[in-house]
């Protein structure tokens, strides 16, 4: 893809906001080649790399977070450094998203933590500036270690990935059980993962399953992987629908201004999260 924000796009093609009508084709950003070879491509190294072992691999490597440490304000600037200048018509920049997702919760009244994570639910997305590439950072998520959804977008992909070549895992339990509870289930590596693993413990539990579980559209959309939930996971769900439409809607023609927004961000951060945060 030309820019990581092309799989957002894309998403928002496949889940227009309901009652309005799906935007046309044209409505979208147009580089020289047409942007849906970007994301096809994008997804068939998605779909054949996202193994099981590449999910044990990057979390063996990132989740020892030994990259960078910096304030939590300078660690949102850092990903905005995440900028593709090949792009001719970039709408947004990732602080604008975060921070236009962000004030859409505000503005609706709800509780503070939940303003907090609409503002940093990207910020995984430094994995990039790591080097990482793309199909390793966004797109959508879906557990590994069992059979693929055919609800998952381009599924035909799948059949490049070893794991569905692998009866460990090519079957519809793979190596889970019935209603395991997601907390047991791996799923594939990206930026929703590892964000969840720097906040774990500083969240509160509905705000984690957004972080970690906002990506997983053939679950919260398709509900593909229902056998595999359990009543908590449910639960936490609803917080997790709650969640997407901001996410996906929230782009405001008005660009809220980040030196007049800082300091409230400032206070959330303080109020929730280390002076620092480990990359
Ligand atoms: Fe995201
Ligand atoms: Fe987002």
């Amino acid at each position: 893809m030309h820019n990581i924000d092309d799989w957002d796009e894309d998403v928002l093609k496949r889940y227009p906001e309901p009652g309005k009508p799906a935007k046309a084709k044209d409505e979208f950003r147009n580089y020289d080649s047409p942007g849906t070879d970007g994301v096809r491509e994008f997804y068939r190294l998605n779909h054949k790399y996202q193994t099981y072992d590449n999910v044990l691999a990057k979390k063996a490597n990132f989740l020892k977070f030994d990259k960078k440490e910096m304030p939590w304000w300078s660690a949102m600037e850092f990903l905005n450094t995440l900028i593709d200048d090949s792009d001719p018509d970039t709408s947004l920049d990732q602080l604008q998203h975060l921070l236009q997702t962000a004030e859409a919760i505000r503005a609706d009244g709800h509780p503070d933590w939940f303003v907090l994570t609409g503002f940093i639910h990207d910020l995984g997305k430094v994995l990039c500036l790591f080097g990482e590439p793309q199909w390793n950072v966004v797109g959508d998520t879906f557990p590994v270690g069992c059979k693929f959804s055919d609800k998952i977008v381009y599924p035909e992909f799948f059949s490049d990935n070893p794991d569905s070549h692998d009866e460990r895992f090519n079957t519809k339990y793979g190596i889970y059980s019935h209603h395991c509870g997601l907390d047991n289930v791996q799923m594939s590596w990206g930026h929703d993962e590892y964000l969840y693993q720097i906040t774990k413990d500083h969240l509160p539990e509905p705000a984690l399953y957004m972080i970690r579980y906002h990506s997983f559209y053939s679950q919260h959309r398709e509900h593909e992987y229902d056998h595999l939930l359990n009543a908590h996971d449910h639960e936490m769900f609803k917080w997790v629908d709650k969640f997407n439409p901001y996410d996906l809607y929230s782009k405001s023609p008005v660009e809220p201004v980040v030196a007049e927004l800082k300091p409230y961000y400032e206070d959330l951060i303080a109020k929730y999260l280390p002076a620092t945060v480990k990359l």
